[in-house]
C-alpha cells in the first residue's frame, strides 16, 4: 500500500513538475491569446531586416514571412469577381497548374445591381472559401471606385454610380470575405475613375464632393465591414501619388477613421521613397513594372521600401517609428488569416458556389422594357443574333480575368431550354481575342464576313422565326470594359446599332439583351419589344439570364448607374473634367468640376431625361407602396427617424421590389442635388402578399459636408422624404423638419 501511495506521489510531482515546465506556447503562437499582444510579442523578436522584408514584395503577388519565427508569407490574389489563375513566382502570365480553375461570380456592377445586401454577403462568403482554399490572405477587392464617367474601362468592377448603393453593398461583401479569414483588400483608394492615364492623372476635388461623392463607400468599408486591407490607387490627388498620399491615408483613412489594417499599394503605384515611410503605406507590391508588364529581375531588393529603406534606417536618416508601425498592421493581418484561431480550410468551386454566381447573376439582370413580349412563353423558333450570345467574356478586362472550369453563353442555355428550335446569326464581328495571360476561351470566334454580308444573314434567318434575341453590348477587350484603357463613346460598338434597326425592320418580335459593365447609348430603345441590361454574369451567365427570360426568376434588379441618351446630357463635359489636360510635366490635370452632382444627381437637378433613371428596374409582376409614413416631424442633430411603409405584390407572380428613399433637401448655403438616395429596402413578395417595412434614417442622412467647418450639417428647415422604386419615380412625398 505504502509503495502504491508513494508511486502516486512520484506521479502527481512529474505531472505538476511537468507542467510547470512543459513548454508554454510562445505568446504569439498562442492563438487563444488577443491579436495585440500577439503583435507586440512578435514585433518584439524581429529584427530591423526582417521587418523591412515584410513590407514589400518577394514575388508578383507575395511579401515576405519571418520563416525564423515560423510567421507565414503573405499571398495576395486578383480579384472582386473570382480567384486568378496561379501565377509563376515573377510573371503575371499564368502558371498553367490544373487545378485552379475558380468559380466566376457576375461582376460587381450585377452585385450592385441585385440591391441585395443579403446576396452581397453571400458573394463574399463564397469568394472567401476560395480564397482560403487557394491559400490567399489577401483578396484583391471589392473595388467600389464610383461610376463618375459611363466611360471608364473598369465602371464593370464597382459598384455604380451611388455612395450610398456603394456603402451598402460593399459591407456584407467584405464581412462574407472576412468570416473564412481572409481580408478584403478595397479598392482603389481614391478617385481612381477612369483608366486613361491612371498612373498620371492627379485628381483636384473639392472637399465636399471628396467626403460625400467618392469617400463614403471606402468609409463604410473600414467603419461598418472591418476591412482589413485597402488599396491605394495609381492616380495622384492634390499632386501626391494616392499610394503613399498623406492626406487621404495618415488624416483620412488612420486618422478620422481610424483605420487598423493594411495599406498595400497597387501593383507600380509607389513612386518615391520617403512619402512611401511617412505617409500611411504599409506594403509595396509591382514597383519598376507599373503592375503589368514585364517581371523586375531581381528588382525586389530595390523597391522603395526594400533597400532604401534599410539603408535609411541604417544611417539614422529615419527612425523606426513608422517601421514598427507598417509591421503591426502586417502581423495584425497574419493573425487574422493564416494564423487566426480558426484554421479553416474553405471551398472551391462547390455546387452552391455555381449556384450563387447563377442566382446573384439573375437577380441582379435589370428589365429596362417590356411589352409583354417576355416571360418567354411557348415562343416558337427563336433566331438568338449578336456576338455576346456566344463569345466568353470571363476571360479578359484586366486583372480580375479568371479561369474558370465552365463559362455558360447566353445561346448554350437558350439552347438547353429550347433546343432545336433556336437558330443562330453572328450578326456583327466585334472582338475574336479570347484570351489573357495565358489563358484562353479555346473559341475560335473568327468570320471573314462583312458587316452587310452579317446583317443580311441575320436579318434572311429572322424571316424564318418566330422571335429574334439580340444579345450584344460591350466586352472585355481594349477599349471597352478593360482595364487600363476607357471606352471612346457612348454607343454601342461593331456596328451594332445597324444589327439592331435591320432586325427591328423586319417587324418580329424583338429582345434586345445588352451584356456591358457600364451605360451604353440606346437610341433604338423605342425599336425593341423587350430590352435586359445584363452583366458580365461569369460561369453561370447564360443559365442566369435563361432563368430571367423564361420567367424562372422574376426580374428584381435595379440599375446601379444612370443611362443617359448621350453623355453631352451628363456632367461630365470639357476635357478638363475628362481625361484631364496634359501639362508640361506629363502629369494629365483633371478637375472633377461638377462636384457632387454625378449621376442621376445631376440628370434629377438639371431636369435631363435620361434613357433610364438610377435606381430603374421592370418586373412581371407589379407593386404598390402604401401606408408611407415618417415617424416623427422632426428631428435634431443627433435624432433619428423612421420611414414606415406597406409593399403589396399586387401581380400574379411572385417577386421583389427595391423600395427607395430619397432626401429632397431645402434650401440650403451650399447648392445640393434635388435627391440624394439614403435609404432602400429590397422586398421579396408572393403574389398578393403584402409587407410592412421600415427603413431607419437618422439627421445624418439629411447632411451636407460644410468643407469649411470640416464637418456634416444639415440646414434648417422641412426636409422632403420620397419614396419610389427608382431615382424618377418616387410618388409618395413626405418630409421632416430638421432643426439644428
Ligand atoms: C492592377 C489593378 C489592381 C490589381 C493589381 C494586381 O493594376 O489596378 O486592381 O489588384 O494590379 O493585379
Amino acid at each position: 500500500m505504502k509503495k502504491i501511495l508513494f508511486l502516486s506521489v512520484i506521479a502527481l510531482a512529474a505531472i505538476a513538475c511537468g507542467k510547470k515546465h512543459a513548454a508554454r506556447p510562445v505568446p504569439y503562437l498562442d492563438t487563444s491569446a488577443p491579436i495585440e499582444e500577439r503583435v507586440e510579442d512578435a514585433l518584439s523578436r524581429m529584427t530591423t531586416e526582417e521587418k523591412v522584408a515584410m513590407l514589400h514584395a518577394q514575388s508578383k503577388f507575395s511579401s515576405a514571412g519571418v520563416p525564423r519565427l515560423g510567421i507565414p508569407e503573405v499571398w495576395c490574389t486578383d480579384g472582386p469577381h473570382g480567384i486568378r489563375p496561379e501565377v509563376l513566382w515573377d510573371q503575371w502570365e499564368q502558371a498553367g497548374w490544373t487545378n485552379d480553375s475558380c468559380t466566376a461570380y457576375p461582376a460587381l456592377t450585377c452585385l450592385a445591381a441585385s440591391w441585395d445586401r443579403e446576396l452581397s454577403a453571400l458573394y463574399g462568403k463564397y469568394i472567401g472559401e476560395e480564397a482560403r482554399y487557394r491559400k490567399k490572405q489577401v483578396l484583391l477587392g471589392p473595388g467600389v471606385n464610383i461610376c463618375r464617367t459611363p466611360l471608364n474601362g473598369r465602371n464593370f468592377e464597382y459598384m455604380g454610380e451611388d455612395p450610398f448603393l456603394a456603402s451598402e453593398m460593399v459591407v456584407p461583401y467584405i464581412k462574407g470575405v472576412q468570416e473564412n479569414g481572409v481580408a478584403a483588400c478595397v479598392k482603389h483608394y481614391a478617385l481612381n475613375n477612369q483608366e486613361h492615364k491612371r498612373h498620371f492623372t492627379n485628381v483636384t476635388v473639392d472637399d465636399r464632393t471628396l467626403y460625400e461623392i467618392y469617400l463614403p463607400a471606402f468609409k463604410a468599408a473600414v467603419e461598418k465591414g472591418g476591412a482589413w486591407a485597402i488599396m491605394g490607387s495609381y492616380n495622384l490627388y492634390e499632386d501626391q501619388h494616392c499610394c503613399h498620399n498623406k492626406k487621404l491615408l495618415c488624416d483620412i483613412l488612420k486618422g478620422e477613421w481610424g483605420f487598423d489594417g493594411v495599406v498595400i499599394s497597387d501593383w507600380g503605384g509607389v513612386h518615391d521613397d520617403d512619402e512611401a515611410i511617412t505617409n500611411g503605406l504599409d506594403m509595396e507590391y509591382g514597383t519598376g513594372t507599373n503592375g503589368l508588364y514585364g517581371p523586375a529581375e531581381n528588382g525586389y531588393d530595390y523597391y522603395h521600401l526594400a533597400k532604401p529603406y534599410l539603408q535609411r534606417i541604417r544611417e539614422g536618416k529615419v527612425g523606426t517609428t513608422e517601421l514598427d508601425d507598417k509591421v503591426r498592421r502586417i502581423l495584425r493581418l497574419i493573425f487574422r488569416t493564416s494564423m487566426r484561431p480558426e484554421g479553416g480550410f474553405g471551398r472551391f468551386t462547390c455546387p452552391e458556389h455555381y449556384e450563387a454566381a447563377r442566382k446573384i447573376a439573375a437577380e441582379g439582370t435589370v428589365l429596362l422594357k417590356n411589352d409583354g413580349v417576355l416571360p418567354l412563353a411557348d415562343p416558337g423558333k427563336i433566331l438568338v443574333v449578336g456576338e455576346n450570345a456566344i463569345k466568353k467574356l470571363v476571360v479578359g478586362g484586366g486583372s480580375s480575368s479568371l479561369k474558370t472550369q465552365h463559362e455558360i453563353t447566353p445561346l448554350d442555355a437558350l439552347r438547353e431550354e429550347f433546343g432545336e428550335a433556336v437558330s443562330y446569326e453572328r450578326g456583327y464581328v466585334g472582338d475574336v481575342e479570347g484570351s489573357y495571360n495565358n489563358v484562353s476561351t479555346g473559341q475560335d470566334l473568327s468570320d471573314g464576313r462583312s458587316p452587310a454580308e452579317l446583317i443580311d444573314a441575320a436579318v434572311a434567318a429572322a424571316a424564318e422565326a418566330d422571335l429574334v434575341i439580340f444579345v450584344g453590348g460591350l466586352n472585355k477587350s481594349k477599349h471597352q470594359d478593360r482595364e487600363s484603357s476607357d471606352r471612346l463613346e457612348l454607343p454601342l460598338p461593331y456596328g451594332q446599332q445597324d444589327v439592331i434597326e435591320a432586325l427591328a425592320a423586319t417587324g418580329k418580335k424583338l429582345v434586345v439583351i445588352n451584356i456591358s459593365g457600364s451605360p451604353v447609348a440606346m437610341p433604338w430603345a423605342f425599336r425593341a419589344n423587350a430590352i435586359v441590361q445584363g452583366w458580365y454574369g461569369g460561369s453561370e451567365s447564360g443559365r442566369a439570364l435563361a432563368d430571367v427570360l423564361t420567367g424562372r426568376v422574376n426580374p428584381s434588379g435595379k440599375l446601379p448607374f444612370t443611362i443617359p441618351c448621350s453623355l453631352e446630357d451628363g456632367p461630365v463635359k470639357s476635357e478638363k473634367q475628362y481625361p484631364g489636360v496634359l501639362g508640361e510635366d506629363g502629369i494629365w490635370q483633371e478637375e472633377y468640376s461638377e462636384g457632387v452632382f454625378v449621376g442621376y444627381r445631376w440628370y434629377a437637378s438639371k431636369d435631363v431625361a435620361p434613357q433610364f433613371p438610377f435606381g430603374y428596374g421592370l418586373s412581371y409582376t407589379t407593386f404598390e407602396i402604401s401606408d408611407a409614413k415618417v415617424t416623427r416631424s422632426r428631428v435634431g442633430r443627433l435624432g433619428n427617424f423612421k420611414v414606415k411603409f406597406t409593399v403589396t405584390n399586387t401581380g400574379d407572380r411572385d417577386g421583389a421590389e427595391v423600395v427607395q428613399v430619397y432626401i429632397a433637401p431645402p434650401e440650403s448655403p451650399v447648392a445640393r442635388p434635388v435627391r440624394e438616395l439614403k435609404g432602400f429596402e429590397k422586398v421579396f413578395l408572393k403574389a398578393g402578399e403584402s409587407k410592412s417595412v421600415t427603413i431607419h434614417m437618422s439627421y445624418q442622412d439629411l447632411c451636407y459636408f460644410d468643407a469649411d467647418a470640416h464637418k456634416w450639417t444639415a440646414a434648417p428647415g422641412e426636409y422632403g422624404i420620397l419614396v419610389g422604386n427608382s431615382s424618377e419615380e418616387t410618388p409618395i412625398s413626405l418630409s421632416i423638419r430638421a432643426v439644428s
